[in-house]
């Protein structure tokens, strides 16, 4: 596995090998129109295992244009196969999304790139980081209890799914430093 950094555009690039071991970096240019529309593909395909909408190519690409907005891609060979997106404003940070291809998960993709931000929120003297996860959503529960994230609270019919069904939101934080 290697790590690319593209310090100019704020993108972090965790390359993965075909094979699992050993990988060339991906060449990141400045991301294109089709770039944001192959990760918004993974984030409609992870979703829809939640009954929910995902985030359309040129919503992903407004937040890629804020500040304190970064992204963190897990592919591979030269195809994204997993991202989160992560804002940082005042010594906290929350995680916006995370979404692995359905093909991809359980293959310890997220855990990977929740490492990579965690590393890069300490070294950006990040104290906490938040995020709101619906309560029957099992895989990413099980994802945040293993990075160490606690709850905080609920926030009570938070999500609804594109049948109209209302679910909870907890709200999780993880101590960075
Ligand atoms: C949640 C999600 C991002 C996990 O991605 P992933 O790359 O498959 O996760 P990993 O392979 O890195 O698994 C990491 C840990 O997550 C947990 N996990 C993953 N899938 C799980 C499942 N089906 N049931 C329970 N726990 C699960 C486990 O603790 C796992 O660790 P383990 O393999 O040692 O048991 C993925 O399931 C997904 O895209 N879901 C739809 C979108 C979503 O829910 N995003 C989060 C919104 S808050």
């Amino acid at each position: 596995m290697c790590v690319v950094e593209k310090s100019d555009v704020d993108v972090h690039v965790v390359s993965l090998a075909a094979e699992g071991t050993g990988s060339a970096p991906i060449a990141m240019r400045e991301p294109t129109a089709s770039f944001f529309e192959a990760l918004s593909g993974i984030h409609k395909d992870a979703f829809a295992a939640l009954d929910e909408e995902g985030w359309s190519g040129s919503s992903i690409e407004d937040l890629y244009n804020h500040e304190g907005v970064s992204f963190f891609i897990a592919a591979i060979g030269d195809a994204p196969k997993a991202f989160a997106i992560v804002r940082a404003v005042a010594g906290e940070a929350e995680l916006l999304t995370i979404a692995t291809n359905p093909q991809a998960q359980n293959k310890g993709l997220s855990v990977v790139i929740l490492n990579k931000i965690i590393a890069h929120l300490k070294r950006g003297r990040i104290d906490r980081l938040f995020l709101e996860v619906r309560s029957d959503n099992a895989p990413a529960l099980g994802l945040y209890k293993k990075a160490g994230f606690k709850n905080m609270g609920v926030r009570k019919n938070y999500y609804k799914t594109r049948a109209g069904v209302l679910f909870d939101a907890c709200t999780l934080v993880k101590n960075i430093r």
